[in-house]
Parts: structure tokens; sequence; C-alpha cells
């Protein structure tokens, strides 16, 4: 078969699995296969595909209907402009969790602060972690996960996308391997509520880390425990940022602004007009 008509094939299979972007993601895939971009196969769109070719292909488009990203077939997903490795080990990062590395840059503290301190919770990929680091090369990051799999993706792409890593990753439980005080705390917890778990799309729900997205009865476990304790970790006047679900910001607010421990607490919404991102300012100048 030519590529052209593999293309074609594999769309149709996609196209009747009920997947959204039948094409685009035969394309991609088959130019990942073939280890070409998209260009390229236009170009060869009338080459023929070798037996073995053709079967590992097959393969491929078989796992893909079964629902399994695209990313973690190719094997790495965009993000701020860097590429990023992805296995089942890490949660692929989101267009939207950008927002959150633009509110963090946007910290008046950090970009008063040379080498600013920065400390993620939660790191998965590294995703957010790198990015920071690629835009602020003084800062000091520290990056921690619970998932030494997780932990592991991460230091990879923070050599592959800085060189040498200028992030120090600790594996644990949220605050628990971490000391020192920070200029900024940042964090895309888990936030599914066990109960909308079931009503994921399945290339979530059957694919990414449970740990990654699962955070108790009503998606509020990371939120109850990061908000009263991350104060202990900033400096007076730092700043905590947190990503949040659809739905969520109303209890966010709550847990922020009855915690008595934070002022100037914002919010933004992402470009589908959701809210996206938590802010808030450490209060007092005593630490805790
Ligand atoms: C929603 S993912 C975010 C990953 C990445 N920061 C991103 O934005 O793409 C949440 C991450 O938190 C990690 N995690 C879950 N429970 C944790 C805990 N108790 N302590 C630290 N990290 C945890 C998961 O392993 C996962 O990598």
């Amino acid at each position: 078969m030519k590529i052209a008509q593999q293309i074609e094939s594999a769309a149709e299979a996609f196209l009747s699995s009920g997947l959204p972007t039948p094409r685009l993601d035969a394309e991609v895939l088959l130019a990942s296969f073939l280890g070409k971009d998209r260009t390229w196969l236009f170009v060869h769109s009338d080459r023929d595909m070798s037996d073995p070719e053709t079967e590992g292909f097959r393969t491929w488009v078989a796992r893909r209907q079964q629902g399994e990203p695209v990313a973690y077939l190719v094997g790495h997903k965009e993000f701020w402009s860097l590429e990023f490795a992805v296995d089942s080990r890490v949660l692929i990062p989101r267009p939207d969790t950008e927002i959150l590395v633009e509110e963090v840059l946007n910290v008046p503290a950090l970009n008063r602060a040379p080498c600013p301190g920065i400390l993620e919770l939660g790191t998965g990929s590294g995703a957010i972690a790198v990015s920071l680091a690629s835009e602020r090369a003084d800062a000091r990051i520290t990056a921690t996960d619970i998932s030494p799999g997780a932990l592991a993706v991460a230091a990879a792409n923070a050599a592959r996308n800085l060189g040498n890593s200028r992030i120090q990753f600790l594996q644990g439980d949220l605050f628990s391997p971490v000391q020192g005080d920070f200029d900024v705390i940042v964090s895309n917890p888990p936030y599914i509520a066990v109960e909308d778990f079931s009503r994921l799309s399945r290339e979530i729900r059957d694919f990414e880390p449970r740990q990654a997205l699962l955070a108790g009865r009503e998606g509020m476990d990371f939120y109850s425990d990061i908000i009263p304790q991350a104060p202990r970790y900033l400096k007076p006047g730092g700043w905590l940022l947190l990503e949040i679900g659809d739905g969520q910001q109303q209890l966010v607010e709550d847990l922020l602004s009855r915690s008595g421990l934070y002022r100037e607490v914002a919010f933004r919404k992402d470009y589908a007009g959701r809210w996206r991102v938590a802010k808030a300012r450490k209060r007092g100048s005593k630490r805790g």
C-alpha cells in the first residue's frame, strides 16, 4: 500500500472508532512511525510501504483505536515550545497549563528577586519546572513528585531541554521531601473527583496515571493539603499558584480566604473562558 492509502485507511479506522481528529492522528502517527515529518509524507505520498512497515503501523493504528493517546504512541508532546518525552508514567502536559507558567513568570516578586526560589509540587513530565527554568536561567528550582517513574521522565526532560539539569528533583508526598523557603510555589495537582472519573474520555481514564488525576470525593484533597501548608515554605510575600479544574474556583477561593493565610487572592481564566489558575500571596511577615 502507498503512503496516501495508509493514511486514508488509518483515518477511516479512527473515524469508525469515534476518535475526534482521525485524519490528523493518522498523519501524525504515520510520520512519527516512519521517523519523518508530515511534510515528508505529502511529498512521498506515492511511496510504497514495505510489509514490515505496514505490519508495524497497523499495530499503532490498533492501539490508537483502543484510545491510547497519540502522545504516548509517538513518545513526546510539545509544551511551551519545548519537546517533552512522555509515557504512561506521566500525565501528558496540556496547553491550558501554559497559562500557569505564564502567571508564575508574571509574579512581581519573581521578577524583582535575583535567583528566585521556585518549588513545583507534582511535576509529572517536568513540563512546568523545565519551562520555568528555560525562561529564568537564574532560578533555583525544586520539583517534587510522589511517583519515582514520573521523576525519571522529568529528569530526562530537564536534561534534554536544559542540557545540564538546573532543577533539583525530590521524591515524596507533597512537602515531605522539601526544605527551605521559596518565592513561588506552583502546582497542577490531581483534581478529578472520584465520581467524575468514569465520565472522563477513555484516552484519559484508561491510559493516564490515576495518581496524576484523582483527588478524593470532591477533587479537592490536594488543595485542602497544599493551601494550609504552603506558607511554611514561602518567603514573606511569596506566592502560591495552583491550576484548578472546571467548577472549582469558588471552592478554592473559600479555602484560600478561610485559611486566613493569604491576601491578594485572584483567579485567571483559560482561553476557553474557564477559571484555570488560582494565585494568592502569603500574608504577614513571619514564616508559617
Ligand atoms: C495533574 S499531574 C501534573 C503533572 C505536571 N505538573 C503537568 O502539569 O503536566 C499531578 C502530578 O502530581 C503527582 N502526585 C500525585 N500525588 C502526589 C503527592 N501526594 N505528592 C507529590 N506528587 C503527587 C502525580 O504523580 C502527577 O505527576
